[in-house]
Formats: structure tokens, sequence, C-alpha cells
């Protein structure tokens, strides 16, 4: 697709460069510097106390389990593993999983989810606007200008002081028109880790709903934050005041498949009827990008919630995954006292209050390796690298 910047491309010679996404890079970076005790607290994986990020116990056992058992590997079709998605039902959508206006489908990873459920909005409304709170996931803003829809930011996070600009929030949302669409996080803010309260969401649901907006909610950490069914309140509340909804899920974290790409899609609308054929354009734009999803991971995860005993064990593994997350929040918060709105948030990331100079700094003084936005990922250090990583960003923030 051609945009306005590289028009007069007509040779594949002729294409412009391309500003790559940050993350990405920042991944080759951190792999490339020679040090031993560099610290990459870059991209979003949850690593462990000795640094490592392992196969989940539960995981590799249900993989053997695919390995002995799997027959075949004839087409599932664009919905994938269907069984998968039914799974998952009760786990997302809690008191709504019996709602048949509620259809949901195989993705890859939540990143092709948030792709078809934009594809979806841009084929029903080509003029919603997107309103977007920044600073958001580097990678939301260009899957939204990939189906060309409009994006309307808003300030969503107060780096100095480490709060949800909540009230710019709402302002922006009651500017929105009927049809525009709310794209919401559901837990474990990326890349802030400044999470909405039940009263805020409330608040977001009521202007989202006498707006008339259409919410999208990417919701790809849920049991990283509070737990499974807190993590969805934002969710399910939003389930229960409107008739139109999009969530885009993934499985990526909290089941640690990151490179299998396991997601989901759900689509809400008012009536089964409209529910079957907004589906009918979800398959259809499935088959176009991807024809259907990969199916190791899912069906990996497939396996391990259809058997009461493996569900057990992945919840005692996602847990202390949770747990470790928030004990690695404490310590950090404990280390100095413009560090302790780490301690309040959720999630995997949180953001310091340093410029890209200052981050520059770290990375080449200390080896620290994060975001130019001062998004770092708070277990990517393993507990050996805390008081290091600490230490340097304290000495950054005195500079
Ligand atoms: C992150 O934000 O670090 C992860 O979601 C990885 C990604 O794809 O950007």
């Amino acid at each position: 697709m051609l945009n306005r910047t590289d028009a007069r491309a007509r040779t594949l010679a002729d294409l412009p460069p391309v500003n790559s996404d940050s993350l990405l890079k920042l991944i080759a970076l951190a792999e490339a510097d020679p040090r031993p005790d560099k610290i990459d607290v870059g991209v979003g994986v949850f690593r462990d106390a000795a640094g490592n990020t392992p196969i989940l116990k539960v995981m590799k056992e249900a993989e053997q389990r695919l390995v002995d058992t799997q027959v075949t590997k004839a087409y599932l079709g664009s919905a994938g593993d269907k069984r998968f998605a039914e799974l998952l039902r009760p786990i997302l959508l809690g008191p709504h999983a019996g709602d048949e206006r509620v259809a949901g489908l195989q993705t890859p990873g939540g990143c092709g989810a948030l792709r078809l459920g934009f594809e979806l909005i841009a084929t029903a409304n080509p003029s919603a606007r997107v309103f977007l709170g920044t600073p958001s996931w580097p990678n939301h803003a260009p899957i939204i200008q990939s189906v060309r829809l409009g994006i309307e930011e808003y300030p969503y996070y107060e780096r100095g002081q480490g709060i949800i600009r909540f009230e710019d929030m709402i302002a922006a949302l009651e500017r929105g028109e009927p049809g525009d669409v709310a794209l919401l996080h559901g837990c474990c803010h990326n890349p802030t880790g400044a999470d909405l309260s039940e009263d805020q969401w409330r608040e977001v649901v009521r202007v989202v709903a006498d707006r008339g907006l259409l919410p999208l909610i990417d919701i790809a950490y849920q049991g990283f934050g509070r737990g499974l069914d807190e993590d969805a309140f934002g969710v399910r509340l939003m389930l229960d005041t409107c008739d139109e909804a999009i969530v885009a899920q993934s499985c990526d974290k909290n089941f640690s498949v990151y490179r299998d790409r396991v997601g989901s899609l759900w689509v809400k609308t008012g009536s089964t009827g409209a529910t079957a054929t907004a589906m009918a354009h979800v398959f259809q734009r499935a088959r176009e990008m991807w024809s259907m999803p990969p199916d190791h991971g899912a069906a990996a995860v497939h396996i391990i919630l259809d058997d009461a005993e493996l569900r057990a064990r992945w919840l005692v593994e996602l847990t202390a995954m949770r747990d470790r997350i928030n004990s690695v929040r404490q310590r950090i918060a404990a280390a100095d006292p413009r560090l302790t709105f780490i301690g309040r948030q959720f999630g995997m990331f949180s953001m310091l209050p340093l410029t890209k100079e200052q981050v520059l700094k770290l990375r080449e003084d200390h080896g620290i390796y994060m975001a130019d936005s001062g998004r770092f990922n708070v277990v990517g250090l393993s507990d050996e690298q805390i008081d290091r990583f600490t230490a340097g960003v304290v000495g950054a923030l005195d500079a």
C-alpha cells in the first residue's frame, strides 16, 4: 500500500526507508551488546528470578501430549481451533460467557486480533476515528493506520507524577461521535502500568455508552495484574452496558508462548444475527490475511484448559509469575521515593520520567536497555540485577 510519503515509488528500488519498530530495534541492540552484565528491560517477556524465560512446566507437558496424540495436521479453517476459543470464553467473558451475541475466533497472537478487529471496524465504518490514549503500545497506531482509520490522540498518562490524566481522557472521549472507536487497555497498561481503577472504568463505560462509541479492548496480560477475574473487570463491565464491543485477547504472556502467537478476537453486537454477519466478515478478512492461524500454541493451550489437573497447574504457574511481577515492583519502589509509583502499578511495564538522552546514557554507561520513552519491563530484571538497575536509574534521576 502506498501512502502520501512514498507515492512516488514505482519500483522496489524506489521504496523509501522504513523507520522500523523501536521495540524490535531494541531487542537487536541489547543482543548485540557484548557486556556480560548488561541489563535488558526492553521488550516485554517475563523472566524468572534467575533471568530466564522458561517454558511453563505445564506447557511442556501439554506439548508432549500434543506430539503423542495429534493424528493429523489437516486444515482447521479460518476460525482455527474452535475448542480453544470455547475454553477461553469463560476465562475472558466471565458472566457473559453464555451470551450468544458474543462470538470469538483464534488469531495469530493479540496483534493478529487487533488487526482483524480494526479490519472489521474499517469495513463497517471507514470514517470511524480511533481515540488512542498516549503513550500506548507502539504498534497500536501503525495497526490502525494500516486499515486507514483516523486517529484522535489524547494524553493518558502524566509521566512525572506517575498518574493517569483521567480528566483529559474523559474530555477526549466526550468529543467522540457515534461509531468512533475507544481503544482501551484491559489491564496491565502497556507501556505505563497505570491501570484504570474500577470507578474510572465505570466512568469510561458511561461515556462510551452515552456517546455511542465502539469500545475495542486490548487485553494481552490477563492474570499478570491482580488475577484472572480482576483483570477482566473492564471487559466485563463494558459487555454489561454496551451492545457492541470488540475484544482482542492474547495468551502469549499468560501461557508464556510468545513466539507461538496465540490469541483470539471477540465480537459482540446487539443480536445473534448481526454477530453472525460480523463474524462472516471477520472470517473473510482472516482468510485474506493469514487464511488460518498457526495451530501449535493454541492446541497446547486447549489441552491445558480442557484438563482439570493441567488447568490447576497452569493457575499455580500463572500466580507465581504474577507474584514475581508484584514483588519486583515492590523492591524497585522501595529503592527511592521517586520510584514509589511503580509499586502502585500493574503488569510488566512502568515508564520512568527520564529523557531520551538519560535513557541513552544508561545504555552506554551501564548497559541498561530500556525503550527510549523510559518504558522498562519490570520482570526483565533477574533478582541479582535489581539493585544495580535501581542504582543506575536513581543516578540518572539525580543527574
Ligand atoms: C512489548 O510491548 O514489549 C510486547 O508486546 C512485544 C511486542 O510485540 O511489542
